[in-house]
């Protein structure tokens, strides 16, 4: 059996959210594909990057640990990328703004990537047999490579310092929202659903009312709220692979 084929079925799939990382434990990752989704904007800024021909994303914890990868490839191999509170770090070639990972600049490289939240989700994950990115950008993506799987899936919300976070748990409920009638709901995923269903009229509404799209427009990053808005703009699905994401 290879690693895409589909498990073997015993009963419905089932869906979960996660709003927080404390939410999601050894116990809960185990046995389910987790769609890990932090909308602003580890997620997004990864699937830009990936559809514009980077060869991988290698998520890390800390900026030193980056540095410290870095140092590792042969010259013009990879990037060091990410952000603390948002902002670039020192002597990194790129920050964490989806735009920044244009064609010209990210094909064929590796990024590697370190963010506030979103590698911190990662690394949450690491258990799981099966991980993949998710964002509002590649969410039929998602959709589509999870109606193929139809087993358990745990969509993990990155959140905001430990806390919720409103544009990632609307994302997980618009993934819901778009799964099969056959699908079974855990209480997270309904809920999930129900928020989503306050903003399904203008998706972009929950970026620009939430606490970290506001404070990305303060400190003059508003642009990028309407990149990680942009829904379905990308087909593709990170996957982890070893210790990268690709496609
Ligand atoms: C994170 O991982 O915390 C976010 O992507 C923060 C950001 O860059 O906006």
């Amino acid at each position: 059996m290879s690693d895409r084929d589909p498990p073997v079925l015993t009963a419905m799939p089932y869906v979960e959210a996660a709003f927080i990382p404390g939410q999601v434990g050894e116990e809960q990752v185990s046995e389910a594909v987790v769609v890990a989704i932090d909308v602003l904007r580890a997620t997004t800024t990864a699937v830009t990057a990936l559809a514009n021909g980077a060869r991988a994303i290698l998520p890390v914890a800390e900026p030193e640990d980056g540095r410290q990868t870095m140092a590792t490839f042969p010259p013009g191999e990879a990037l060091l990328c990410g952000e603390r509170y948002g902002k670039p770090l020192p002597g990194f070639h790129l920050g964490n703004s989806p735009a920044e990972y244009r064609p010209e600049v990210v094909r064929g490289k590796t990024i590697i990537l370190t963010t506030t939240n979103g590698t911190l989700l990662l690394a949450k994950c690491a258990k799981a047999p099966e991980v993949l990115l998710g964002a509002l950008v590649n969410a039929a993506a998602v959709v589509e490579w999870l109606e193929a799987w139809k087993g358990d899936v745990l969509l993990a919300c990155a959140g905001r310092h430990g806390g919720f976070s409103l544009e990632d748990t609307v994302c997980a409920g618009l993934i819901v929202s778009r799964l099969g009638g056959e699908w079974r709901k855990g209480p997270g995923a309904a809920e999930a659903l129900g928020l989503y269903g306050v903003y399904r009229r203008d998706l972009r509404r929950a970026l620009w009312e939430s606490p970290h799209g506001r404070y990305l427009c303060d400190i003059g990053l508003g642009d990028d709220l309407v990149d990680c808005a942009a829904v379905d703009r990308y087909h593709l699905v990170p996957r982890r692979q070893g210790e990268v994401f690709g496609v």
